[in-house]
């Protein structure tokens, strides 16, 4: 049975529909949107699989359906493809009446918005999110970029989607490591807002890992509630939004050292998250038994601990790049408790160092390296 769920932004409200199949809203939601046509961006690993399901909903509403094909992967999310994709909107005439839909992971999702963003200083579009991390997080909230070689998602702009399609069929084709980035983000939900959701991880952790319906479907819904609430309080990430970036500082930290090709971002973060546990028990006030909790959850969901072997001053600089840097000081996403985020600068650079030093006596036995 599909669920509903709404961003609730003013004039900008959108629904988040949530259930096996739903991909045959498309047409209907298309229609209400207002579209005349509808143009899929996507790439040939996803279309291989959704696209043809996509397409007979949009047929079927009376509509047009153009696709544009960009190249899978992280490295393609560029203003290089951004200017592709624009260039073929243009020769597809492409109006504002026209819908754009993002039909993939992340990387579609995120190029796809921004092309809607910019394109004709703004067009409608739907995301259709194909992988768990982006059915739970990227999908909703409106954060659109592109990478430049000097940082990730440097270049982006704010634009809401019109609607969230998340067919939780499409994880059917999902590689068990993609799945498990996803898995990553839901643990951080539990982690930042909801101590009751955490324990529910505990107990259904491996329902998860194996792909049990119900209980992905309850996983979807619980983390895209949170993150919908947070974005309606804090659109702009001027206050409360940053919590979402809980085993950021760290994960992003790890991605740049390693080149983005050790781990994929879900796994970098789940690192991630366990650093800031640990920094979190010894200056936030979580209990070293609930880290401890946090870390055993992660590795449960086959997801990775420990971190690539860095000095202390390795880890300050790259941290220094986080965008939640201002005026150079180094911004933490840390808990209280679970449940309970809070940001947290001036963390001794001697604790930091216990921190990834700790860590780093550790391994990563059970996982698939690259
Ligand atoms: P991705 O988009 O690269 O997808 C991972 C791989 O899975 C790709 O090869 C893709 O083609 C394939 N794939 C997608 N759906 C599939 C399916 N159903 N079956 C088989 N294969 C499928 O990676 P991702 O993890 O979805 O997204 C990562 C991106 O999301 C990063 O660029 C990150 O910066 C971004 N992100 C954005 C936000 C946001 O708020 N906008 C939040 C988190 C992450
Ligand atoms: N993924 C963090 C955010 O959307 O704010």
């Amino acid at each position: 049975m599909a669920r509903q769920l709404d961003v609730s932004l003013g004039e900008r409200s959108y629904p988040i529909h949530v259930g096996s199949g739903v991909l045959a809203l498309a047409g209907d939601l298309a229609l209400q949107a207002g579209a005349r046509r509808a143009i899929v961006i996507t790439n040939a690993t996803v279309a291989a699989h959704w696209l043809a399901p996509l397409r007979a909903s949009i047929a079927s509403a009376g509509l047009g359906c153009d696709v544009v094909l960009v190249p899978d992967g992280e490295a393609h999310k560029s203003l290089a493809t951004l200017n592709d994709v624009v260039t073929r909107l243009l020769e597809l005439r492409a109006e504002r009446g026209s819908l754009l839909v993002a039909l993939g992971g992340g990387v579609i999702g995120d190029l796809c918005g921004f092309a809607a963003g910019v394109y004709q200083r703004g067009t409608p579009f739907m995301q259709v999110p194909t992988t768990l991390l982006a059915q739970v997080d990227s999908s909703v909230g409106g954060k659109t970029a592109v990478n430049h070689p000097l940082g990730k998602n440097m270049i982006g702009v704010f634009w809401q989607p019109r609607s969230v399609l998340v067919d939780t069929q499409c994880l059917r084709t999902l590689p068990d490591r993609e799945l498990g980035a996803g898995i990553a983000e839901i643990i951080k939900y539990g982690a930042i807002r909801d101590r009751e959701f955490f324990d529910w991880l505990e107990r259904s952790i491996d329902s998860l890992v194996a792909r049990d319906a119900s209980a992905l479907e309850h996983a979807i819904v619980r983390s895209c509630q949170i993150k919908a609430d947070i974005v309606a309080r804090d659109e702009r990430e001027t206050g409360e939004r940053a919590l979402l970036n809980f085993g950021h500082t760290f994960g992003h930290a790890i991605e740049t050292a390693t080149g983005y090709s050790q781990w994929l971002h879900g796994e970098a973060i789940a690192i991630g998250m366990v650093l800031a546990s640990r920094l979190s028990s010894l200056v936030a006030g979580l209990s070293v038994a609930d880290a401890g909790r946090i870390e055993a959850l992660i590795a449960r969901a086959r997801l990775p601990v420990a971190p690539p072997a860095m000095t202390i001053d390795r880890w300050v600089d790259l941290m220094s790049h986080d965008k939640k840097v201002q005026a150079g000081v180094i911004r933490f996403i840390l808990l209280e408790g679970i449940g309970q985020a809070l940001v947290r600068t001036g963390v001794p650079r001697d604790v930091l160092e216990r921190v990834v030093e700790r860590a780093d006596s550790r391994s990563n036995e059970s996982l698939p390296r690259s």
